[in-house]
């Protein structure tokens, strides 16, 4: 998954190009590169590692020019380097490609001559080069090159001597078109384009588009030309900022109390629950969930929720496998992604699976603008903001908050849940984003814990019910930004083999909010206990009174009733990984080999 940006502009295009891959950065940040076309002639730009290295090149190498693509790169083949950078270019022609070329090796043994770098890209570039040397236009060797590639991609192509084209294209990874006054773009995402024009034309599955500072030319996978809708964005800058903060995921964290009381003013019409979108869910005998990351642990934990409150069976998967599995979704069923991005590769091949067979499609997601929520049939936002942070967050709680919504009013239509339980949840949900602020006090704890838990090596979490997933979600915040190498089990399950992990150097959290499963859970701990397991326990006041004897720590959350739990205790999740990995002086925001969006199979 990379970042894409192309400019026809009528100012120098490489600042701008590298302000635009800046907010791109969260997609990779492996090595960046730009290409522009100057007094005609064609000429890039690279650097391996991040964004930063490229700006310091173009200080002392600039690279002048108003029409330019440029590029922010997460490897897939060959490693991050110069010569493996985008920009690839060949001859007369540079590309920039967002996805995985599948048959490249096939298309390279067709070519003449060796390419200089691992990458399946550089061969779109010398297979264009090839129709341009066969006589063709820059338009038609860019169609003649894409009829010819398997996979996914979103590509830009540059040519020397055009100033004034782009041709881009798009199957598998998301593509837009940017309109400005007397100026175009093509960028992966609004979030891209956002700061440079309001009005963007989204590629469809298949899209060709010649873009010249005129405008653009979309043409559909056979050639014909086609009409795009035109959507008009709002990307507010400003909430892309830190705010004061050390990194983007601790002001994501601590936007929650904010950010949840906005999904919920979304979600909540006095004491009833009225999400934007109806939806029957008394015509659906079961619901498949399908997700990756932590997206897929948000409907782990969904699942308790349906089955409790509307009696409705949920099968959670995740996307890739779920994609390959090919199983019957059946008429009936309801078939939801969720996906922070909307852009995810996994979950966006496994929706479109699931289209045709299933009942319905509905998808919770966070990007409005994005394909998962544009290929459904339902799409209900999130509406956590722009989220930055690599490791998910705030989007992350207000799935949480969407898919109690739902399972509330699936209960409601279904019978299973009566008005007055349903006013008694309802203000259980407004009290939440209050409870969120007092649960942030954990910090200080958190803080304290860090220095000691990066010291660890292995890590391990514990929970029952629909703790059990709130364990994965904290093992997963770890793992991503600390590189402790973390996992989750339910807690009856440690007794059936992994409690052979535990001596006295092994840290255990245990998520144990006092509920039904409170004393299975503080038995289970005992267990570890008895083999000298530092557990450091998550609980509220009444289970610290309880259980807190001979535990290593106790981090106390405020009391809760159970069926919020989750929501509220993503935070000592998401505290104790972001403070480990300060405490280690990773980079918390863009930790290594990851990326917000994961455009590739
Ligand atoms: C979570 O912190 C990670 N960034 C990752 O697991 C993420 O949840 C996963 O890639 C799914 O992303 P999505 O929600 O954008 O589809």
């Amino acid at each position: 998954m990379c970042g894409i940006i192309g400019i026809l502009g009528d100012h120098q295009a490489a600042p701008i190009m590298v302000d635009a891959l800046k907010r791109l950065e969260y997609r990779g940040y492996d090595s960046a590169g730009i290409a522009t076309v100057h007094d005609g002639a064609l000429d890039r730009r690279r650097a391996v590692g991040k964004l930063v290295n490229l700006a310091d090149l173009l200080v002392t190498d600039p690279l002048p020019g108003f029409a330019g693509i440029g590029h922010t790169r997460w490897a897939t083949h060959g490693g991050p380097s110069v010569a493996n950078a985008h920009p690839h270019r060949a001859g007369r022609v540079a590309v920039v490609h967002n996805g995985i070329i599948e048959n490249f090796r096939e298309l390279r043994a067709e070519l003449s001559g060796d390419g200089e770098s691992e990458t399946d890209t550089e061969v779109v570039a010398r297979l264009c080069e090839a129709f341009l040397d066969a006589g063709m236009t820059p338009k038609d060797a860019a169609f003649a090159t894409v009829d010819k590639l398997e996979g996914a991609y979103a590509l830009c192509f540059l040519f020397d001597g055009e100033p004034d084209l782009l041709v881009a294209a798009r199957a598998g990874s998301p593509l837009a078109i940017g309109h400005g006054a007397g100026e175009m773009f093509v960028g992966s995402d609004a979030i891209a384009l956002g700061p440079l024009t309001d009005r963007l034309t989204y590629l469809e599955e298949g899209d060709r588009a010649v873009v010249t500072r005129s405008g653009a030319e979309i043409f559909d996978g056979e050639g014909h030309a086609v009409q795009r809708e035109m959507t008009r964005i709002r990307i507010d800058a400003a909430r892309i900022e830190k705010a004061g903060h050390r990194h983007f995921m601790a002001k994501e964290i601590h936007e929650q109390p904010q950010t949840l009381s906005d999904v919920l003013a979304a979600y909540v019409e006095g004491e009833r629950i009225a999400p934007p979108s109806a939806y029957d869910f008394t015509a659906t005998d079961r619901i498949q969930m399908v997700a990756c990351g932590t997206a897929q642990i948000a409907c782990s934990v969904a699942k308790y929720w349906f089955e409790a409150l509307a009696r409705l069976p949920v099968e959670v998967d995740i996307a890739s496998e779920y994609r390959y599995r090919e199983g019957p979704v059946g008429a009936q069923t309801t078939a939801l992604f969720v996906s922070q991005s909307g852009e995810t590769a996994d979950t966006l091949a496994a929706l479109r699976y699931a289209k045709g067979q299933a009942r319905a499609i509905l998808s919770v997601v966070n990007v409005e603008t994005s394909s998962i929520a544009r290929e459904s049939d339902i799409a209900l936002p999130i509406h956590a903001g722009v989220e930055v942070g690599v490791a998910s967050t705030k989007a992350f709680v207000n799935q949480l908050a969407v898919l109690l919504a739902l399972a509330i009013s699936a209960g409601v239509q279904r019978g299973t849940i009566d008005a007055a339980r349903e006013a008694e949840l309802v203000a259980g949900l407004k009290r939440l984003p209050g409870l969120m602020a007092q649960a942030l006090a954990v910090e200080d704890r958190c803080e304290a814990l860090a220095a000691r838990l990066a010291e660890a090596t292995d890590i391990l979490f514990l929970g029952r019910g629909p703790m059990y997933p709130m364990a994965h979600e904290g093992a997963l915040k770890l793992k991503e930004i600390s590189y402790i190498h973390a996992e989750a089990y339910a807690s009856g399950e440690l007794k059936h083999g992994p409690i052979a992990l535990v001596d006295r150097t092994l840290p255990v959290v245990v998520f144990a909010p006092m509920d039904p499963l409170f004393d299975k859970t503080v038995s289970n701990m005992q267990e570890v206990m008895a083999r000298e397991g530092k557990v450091l326990l998550v609980t509220d006041a009444e289970g610290a009174e309880v259980a807190s004897d001979g535990v290593w720590e106790v981090l106390v959350m405020p009391k809760v009733e159970p069926v919020f739990a989750p929501i509220l205790y993503a935070v000592p999740a998401q505290l104790l990984a972001y403070h480990t990995a300060v405490h280690k002086g990773t980079d918390v925001d863009q930790p290594r080999n990851l990326a917000k969006s994961v455009t590739v199979e």
